[in-house]
Parts: C-alpha cells; sequence; structure tokens
C-alpha cells in the first residue's frame, strides 16, 4: 500500500500520507518523537511520508467542541494514523475517548486491535524468573463488537428503581474475521498457537466462538488452537506466560487483558497497540494514556510510541524499516543505551535519538 510516488534524484520514491494525532497531555511529545524515528526510517530506506497534523483531542470536549463521524471519514484520506493520546482531566469522562477512539474503530472498521506484548529487557519483567523467552506473545482484540458497541439504556433515571443495561453483541462474520486474521497472524509466529480468551462457562453465547475457532482451525492444520476463560487466562498470564503465542479475544476481554500483558512487558510505558483494519487505513498507537501530570516536561517514554511506529511501517508495508525499528529498540535495551520506561527515566528526546540513530545505522 502506498499512496504516492515522488521522483527524487530521477528515482521513483514511495510515500505514504500519514496523520498525526497527537491529542492531550504527553500525547504530542511522545508522537513527536517517534517521528524523530521515522525520519531516520525513511532516510535508511528510501520512501517518504506527507505529515498531516490533525488537531483532535480530549482538550476539545472542555470546549464544547466534538468529533464527528464526518470528521472521522476524513481519516480515510490517509494511509495510516499515528495517535499519541487522547484524554483529559476536565472533558467530561468517555465522551472523547468514544467519538474518538471507539468512533474511529466502529465507523473506520477497523477490526483488529493488535497488541504486542515483548518483553525489551528482562530486567523490565516484573515476573519472577520469567523474561524475554517466557513472555512474548501478541493480543489479537475484536475491535468493533461486544458492550462497545451498543449504547445502552437507562430506566428510572433518578428514582431508586433506576435501571441500566447494555447487552454484548457478537456476530458471526464478526466473530470469523477476527479468528481468521488470528490463524493468520500465529501462522506466522514461532510456536504456531492460538488461544481463545472467552467466558463461555457463564456467559453461553460465547460457544459460538469456540465453534468458529474449530470450524477455521481446519483451513490451518499448522497450528494448534486451545480455548480458555479469561479469568483463568489472568492467573496463566502470571503464572506461565510461556504457554501463550497468539492470542484471540472479544474487545472487553481484550482491553482488561492487554493491560496486565503490558505490565508483564514492564509496564503501560511499553505497550503498542494497532487499530487494524488489512489494506486500509488504520490507527496505530501507545496503550498508555495522556499521563497529565508528566505533560510538558518532556520525561515521558515513547518507547509505546515508537513500537505503534513499527506496527504502522508494517502495515503500509515497509517491512525492513519495522524491522529495523524492532532490532534498534530491543538493541538499546539489551545494551543498557535505554534503561527503562518509567517517566524521567530519560528524557523523551533522548530515547527517539539513540533508537533513531540505531534505525540509521542498521
Ligand atoms: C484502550 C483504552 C480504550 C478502550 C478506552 C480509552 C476507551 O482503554 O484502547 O485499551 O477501552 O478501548
Ligand atoms: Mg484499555
Amino acid at each position: 500500500m502506498h499512496a504516492f510516488i515522488v521522483c527524487e534524484h530521477r528515482e521513483m520514491v514511495k510515500g505514504y500520507r500519514l496523520g498525526v494525532i497527537g491529542g492531550d497531555g504527553i500525547g504530542p511529545e511522545v508522537a513527536d518523537a517517534a517521528l524523530v524515528v521515522l525520519d531516520a526510517a525513511e532516510r535508511r530506506f528510501g520512501f517518504t511520508t506527507r505529515r498531516t497534523t490533525i488537531a483532535w483531542s480530549g482538550a476539545m470536549y472542555t470546549r464544547g467542541e466534538r468529533v464527528t463521524p464526518e470528521m472521522i471519514d476524513g481519516l480515510r484520506d490517509y494511509d495510516a494514523v499515528l495517535l499519541g493520546a487522547i484524554g483529559h482531566p476536565d472533558a467530561p469522562r468517555g465522551i472523547a475517548e468514544r467519538d474518538i477512539l471507539i468512533g474511529a474503530r466502529r465507523r473506520l472498521d477497523l477490526y483488529v486491535n493488535l497488541r504486542p506484548i515483548v518483553v525489551y529487557s528482562d530486567a523490565l519483567s516484573p515476573l519472577k524468573g520469567k523474561g524475554a523467552r517466557e513472555i512474548d506473545f501478541v493480543i489479537v482484540r475484536e475491535n468493533t463488537e461486544d458492550v462497545y458497541a451498543v449504547d445502552g439504556w437507562t430506566k428510572f433515571a433518578g428514582t431508586p428503581r433506576e435501571e441500566v443495561m447494555v447487552e454484548m453483541r457478537f456476530t458471526r462474520p464478526g466473530i470469523e474475521r477476527i479468528i481468521r486474521y488470528a490463524y493468520e497472524l500465529a501462522r506466522t509466529r514461532p510456536r504456531k498457537h492460538l488461544t481463545l480468551v472467552d467466558k463461555a462457562n457463564a456467559i453461553p453465547v460465547m460457544g459460538l466462538m469456540r465453534t468458529v475457532l474449530e470450524e477455521i482451525g481446519r483451513e490451518f492444520p499448522d497450528v494448534t488452537s486451545d480455548a480458555m476463560y479469561v479469568d483463568a487466562t489472568t492467573m496463566w498470564f502470571v503464572l506461565k506466560p510461556e504457554q501463550f503465542d497468539t492470542i484471540v479475544t472479544t474487545n472487553l476481554f481484550g482491553d482488561i487483558i492487554s493491560d496486565l500483558g503490558a505490565a508483564l512487558a514492564g509496564g503501560l510505558g511499553v505497550g503498542a497497540s494497532g487499530n487494524i483494519r488489512p489494506g486500509a487505513v488504520s490507527i496505530f498507537e501507545p496503550i498508555h494514556g495522556s499521563a497529565p501530570k508528566y505533560t510538558g516536561q518532556g520525561i515521558a517514554s515513547p518507547v509505546g510510541t515508537i513500537g505503534a511506529l513499527q506496527l504502522l511501517l508494517d502495515h503500509v508495508g515497509e517491512h525492513e524499516a519495522a524491522n529495523a525499528v524492532d532490532a534498534a529498540l530491543r538493541t538499546a535495551f539489551r545494551t543498557a543505551r535505554i534503561k527503562g520506561v518509567d517517566a524521567g527515566t530519560h528524557r523523551t528526546c533522548e530515547v527517539a535519538d539513540i533508537v533513531a540513530e540505531l534505525v540509521a545505522s542498521s
């Protein structure tokens, strides 16, 4: 996928249209840092990006402004979007998140939420005796259905009988496409193992996921699969993370277990995520939030956003550049040039420069 070709020194150079939503808090800082790494990747691998800043944020919501579905449609003009963080302490809770993050996932049908759990250095793992070798899996979170796709209702508001309701909604096509994506991904991984995470004992309709897992599994005889309840999964993440390779799960369970997964890799500061629709505009972001208390100090770690950039490069087809960013992050941690991801361990720009330099010399 590339949107335009430019002639540079008479050679054809691939170009991509990139939207950049810095957002709130530390968002713009970590996004800028990732763009420094992107500059290095472009020079090293010979492609260009045409970058457009998109000024959406939770802060807009403190002024009564909103991001509308028509504005979300505008994102279709890009090949990919890099997003820092959305969330402002003074904005009404959940509206910006629903308009922008969940709104884009649904409106653009970004049905995959890809969240790799990578331990860049054994020292980052909080688990005794478990490091990079034991903790290495990827969560494929369904990104368009479940309670996230339903508004719910309130009855008898303001009375002692007040009642609220929201349903979990899953469709066969929705389940099939995410399970097929996960099988295809599992096939490319060394262990070729797929685990479906559900709660089919307490929520029997989730049995449909197990049926589809088995049906589609027949097309992937080289991939082994199993199914696990989400409560047990949280236990096994901590006790025996080495049993996981590729995980496929629902929107809500994926939201919850991916924070735990990120903790296994060293904290929210390392986690990256892609909101993906294969072959179409997709949005890449760190999994951390806007961290208002660190805003403007230049001390937030950009590692999660650089990881998101890596996923973005893979999405648009710049696989060599993506691999170079991955290798650069691993080298930077292995050689202790990056010592951690907690705010203040490094300056944001220092981390960007280290990774950019390693990409340039890759
Ligand atoms: C995430 C976030 C969002 C979600 C929130 C901010 C709406 O937690 O991307 O994991 O629940 O999906
Ligand atoms: Mg979350």
